[in-house]
């Protein structure tokens, strides 16, 4: 029994990534969790493009709870100071700008911030977020007993399949179950209605941290690919594009690598206060069409890792392929740490059926052209690579 959301990786704006758990509003008044912060954001995506560009919903993650669940109804409630008439009269704003309204809770007795939790209450829950007017929730886990996820995970998908109303399936189990991606239960959370899942670590603000889930997915590039499709995606976590603690090369580079992968493009910044670099970054009208291509095949790197690596992906009738450069070899920058992403749309060839060639390698001189390409390209608009051995070929601009 699974939903027909998310034929392509949702795309929207979370709290977590910059406002975390502040629940003082009183010394933070513009950067707690509250209501307003939802408000002006949804405000902001819609006023500056984001909306228009397919970022359509509004995440609260974890700390809107109430301390204790509804005493007379049983039901979670939301903190009355911060969420003033519950949660149903903030996602009716957000309804009314055309966005969508997304929540968060946890397979746990309570979330990783201490607060309530699903555990044995999925069908109350699932109901309750569907009367809100939730359209995406997502399930996190920070359970001890990691026995109770399979049971746990199940009931929420069922219990949001029969709530009445479409509601897009988060699940981050995965994320509590290690490194090895060849052992984790993705058949299992397709089967039980997940529509993407966070795989691995947090992401935090900073190039070490992004660059380490860049790496763990190359490592496993194609086993995450093969679990990945219109319906059901891999999540890498938040997007760190427009907050100071990475450049704007590296910015670039996370959306290049999130759109090959097929990753939600999940904003995790402060909409209202944005530069205009990294807003045109997040805009991208190319990166963007690479990550929502309707084929849905996720893509990943097919050289060796490295200090320069190639990542591609089948899209329709082409193929995407970005040339990164995680070394210091950037002409543009002497910063030891500088990384560069290349993205391009390779065209193929007249008469192909359109599912694009199958990347398993390329042959050695076309990898040593393309990191060649990827070293030197920080200055150019124009890269020419040629994959001759699985007939793609081509001059193509870069993005
Ligand atoms: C762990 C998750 O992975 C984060 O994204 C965030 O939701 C926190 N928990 C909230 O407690």
């Amino acid at each position: 029994c699974r939903n027909k959301l998310a034929q392509t990786p949702p795309m929207g704006w979370m709290s977590w990534e910059i406002f975390r758990c502040q629940m003082d509003c009183k010394t933070y008044p513009n950067s707690c969790i509250n209501a307003d912060l939802y408000k002006t954001t949804a405000d902001a995506m819609k006023a500056k493009g984001f909306l228009d560009a397919g970022y359509d919903t509004v995440h609260i993650d974890d700390c809107w709870e109430a301390d204790a669940r509804d005493p007379n109804t049983g039901r979670l409630a939301a903190n009355a100071d911060r969420f003033p008439g519950g949660i149903a009269p903030l996602a009716d704003y957000i309804h009314k700008l055309g966005l969508k309204f997304g929540l968060y809770t946890a397979e746990s007795k309570t979330t990783c911030t201490g607060h309530v939790g699903s555990y044995l209450n999925e069908i109350l829950d699932a109901q309750t977020f569907a009367d809100w007017g939730v359209d995406y929730l997502k399930v996190d886990g920070c359970n001890p007993n990691k026995t109770y996820y399979p049971t746990g995970y199940t009931a929420m998908g069922t219990a949001l399949q029969i709530s009445g109303r479409d509601i897009v399936y988060s699940c981050s189990w995965p994320a509590y179950l290690g490194s090895n991606e060849t052992t984790k239960p993705y058949n299992t959370m397709i089967g039980i209605g997940c529509n993407l899942w966070r795989n691995w670590h947090d992401i935090q603000c900073n190039w070490k941290s992004l660059s380490s889930i860049i790496d763990h997915w190359g490592d496993y590039g194609q086993v995450l690919a093969s679990y990945a499709g219109p319906g059901h995606w891999n999540d890498p976590d938040m997007l760190l594009i427009g907050n100071d603690c990475i450049t704007d090369d590296q910015a670039r580079t996370q959306m290049a690598i999130w759109s090959i992968v097929a990753a939600p493009l999940i904003m995790g910044n402060d909409v209202r206060n944005i530069t205009a670099s990294t807003r045109a970054i997040l805009l991208n009208r190319d990166a963007i069409a690479v990550n929502q291509d309707p084929l849905g095949q996720a893509g990943f790197r097919i050289s060796p890792k490295g200090a320069t690596e190639v990542w591609a992906r089948n899209i329709t009738n082409a193929v995407a392929v970005a040339l990164l450069n995680k070394g210091s070899q950037s002409s543009s920058s002497a910063d030891s740490e500088a990384s560069r992403a290349q993205t391009m749309r390779l065209d193929l060839p007249a008469g192909n059926d359109g599912q694009g060639p199958v990347f398993t390698h390329v042959d050695r001189d076309a990898q040593l052209r393309a990191r060649s390409a990827a070293a030197t390209a920080a200055n150019t608009t124009t890269i020419t690579v040629n994959f001759s051995d699985i007939g793609v070929s081509g001059s193509a601009d870069v993005y």
